[in-house]
Formats: structure tokens, sequence, C-alpha cells
């Protein structure tokens, strides 16, 4: 049998690996051996395969109802690098058919709750709690809910936000507690260890919510500048790649 020719590139590779070298291999000319910035490179490329691990994991669920009548998972929007982590409830008709979250009614009036305090979707990553279209858009039952949780605290933990904003009663009973009543425990900041992460925990009402309720809108605007607020105090950049 022929031996398959060595690439160059992994001839490298292989002798890097038994000097135990930590070297980043790019496509460019200079900076091939860029062992400043190996360790970020490393971190982000290990963040983007532990999602798409949890990806997989979440798609290949069995005996889900959720799943059964689902036409695509729903994973997430926006920036994985982002520090501000957003959660809502589950996907709907219009998420179920594009497999992005909040692209509906909702996530209109989301973009907008975002935007009154500067925020947009690529300064920010979105999720829900279950990744599946409830059929009949449906509020997850308890048992779905607990079933799904571990994949949102792994999810929580890869992206660790410091500011997490809970949208509506599913994700707050979902990462709070179950016995919390949204109209109460909504703009108020929570030290929350979620996982093997810490985070700054914040509810508010969900979109959907709001839109049934307009008059509620005051109460989400109170706990949107209390987000603002904590964006700036925690100086946490928005324009992350
Ligand atoms: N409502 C949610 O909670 N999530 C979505 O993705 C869309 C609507």
């Amino acid at each position: 049998m022929k031996n398959k020719p060595i690439s160059n590139n992994n001839k490298i590779k292989f002798y890097h690996k038994l000097i135990n070298n930590e070297v980043i291999y790019s496509k460019n000319s200079i900076n091939r051996y860029d062992k400043m910035n190996s360790k970020s490179g490393n971190s982000l490329n290990n963040k983007v395969e532990e999602l798409e691990k949890l990806r997989k994991k979440i798609n290949s669920i069995k005996n889900c109802e959720l799943k059964k009548s689902a036409n695509n998972i729903v994973f997430s929007d926006g920036n994985l690098n982002s520090k501000i982590m957003i959660i809502g409830e589950g996907p709907g008709a219009n998420e179920d058919k594009e497999g992005k979250p909040f692209v509906g009614r909702a996530g209109k009036l989301l973009d907008k709750m975002l935007e009154s305090i500067k925020l947009h979707r690529k300064n920010v990553y979105i999720t829900n709690v279950v990744n599946f279209r409830p059929p009949m858009n449906r509020r997850p039952t308890d048992e779905e809910i607990k079933r799904y949780l571990p994949f949102l605290t792994r999810h929580i933990e890869l992206i660790n936000p410091k500011v997490l904003l809970l949208l509506g009663s599913t994700a707050l009973n979902a990462v709070i507690g179950d016995e919390m009543v949204i109209s109460k425990a909504r703009g108020r900041w929570e030290r929350k260890k979620i996982g093997n992460i810490v985070t700054n925990a914040i509810a508010s009402f969900h979109p959907a919510f709001l839109m049934r309720q307009p008059d509620q809108k005051k109460y989400a605007w109170e706990d949107l500048k209390m987000v603002r607020k904590k964006i700036l105090d925690l100086k946490i950049n928005l324009n992350v790649e």
C-alpha cells in the first residue's frame, strides 16, 4: 500500500508537537507562528467547537415531543464573543422555519428594545430555554424545561456572560428558580452561579407579553436602563469580533 504524502504543514505540526511547542498555523506568510495570540486563538476555536458539539447533542435528543413536531433546531443568534446573553422561552413558527431565535414579531420588538439601549444583535448573544418549537406555541412543560436545562447551563458556561437577561417567566423560572413570579422578580440584579460560571442575571418581561400588554412596557424600559447601566459599570466591550 502506498503511503499518503505528508503535507508541509502537517510535517511542521508534527515536529512542533514533538517539542511540545504551542503554535498557530495560518495561511498568511507573516505571523505564521504567533505564540502571543495562540491562547486566544485556541480558546475561540474551542468555543466554536464546543458550541457546535452542544448543538449536535441537542439535535440528537430522542423521544422529545418538541423535536418530533419541529422543522429545525433553533440554537442561537448574535455574537458568540458577547458578554451579554439573552434567553427567551422557545421558538415560534417563524423561528422554527428559519432556525434562528426571535425573528418573528416578538423578535422585531426585541430588536427595538435592544436599540433603545444602543444595542444590536451583533453586540449580544441570544438563545432560548428550549431549542425546538413547542407544538401550537404552548409553553414548554416542566419536564421539557428540566430536560433542556443541562443544555442551557452548558450554553451559558460556554458564552460566560457578564450580563444575563432573562425574558419572561419561563427563562426566569428555569435559570433563577421555580418559585419566582416575573412581575415581582423583574428589574433586580441577582449574582448567580450557573454551572461553573458566575454571572449577573436580571429578568424582564418577554416581548410577546409586552405586545399583549403594552402598558407594561414602562417596566421593561426600567429594566433595560438597568442593563445599560450594568454594561457601562462593568465596562463591557460591545465591539467584540
Ligand atoms: N419567543 C421566544 O421566547 N423565543 C423566540 O425565539 C421567539 C419568540
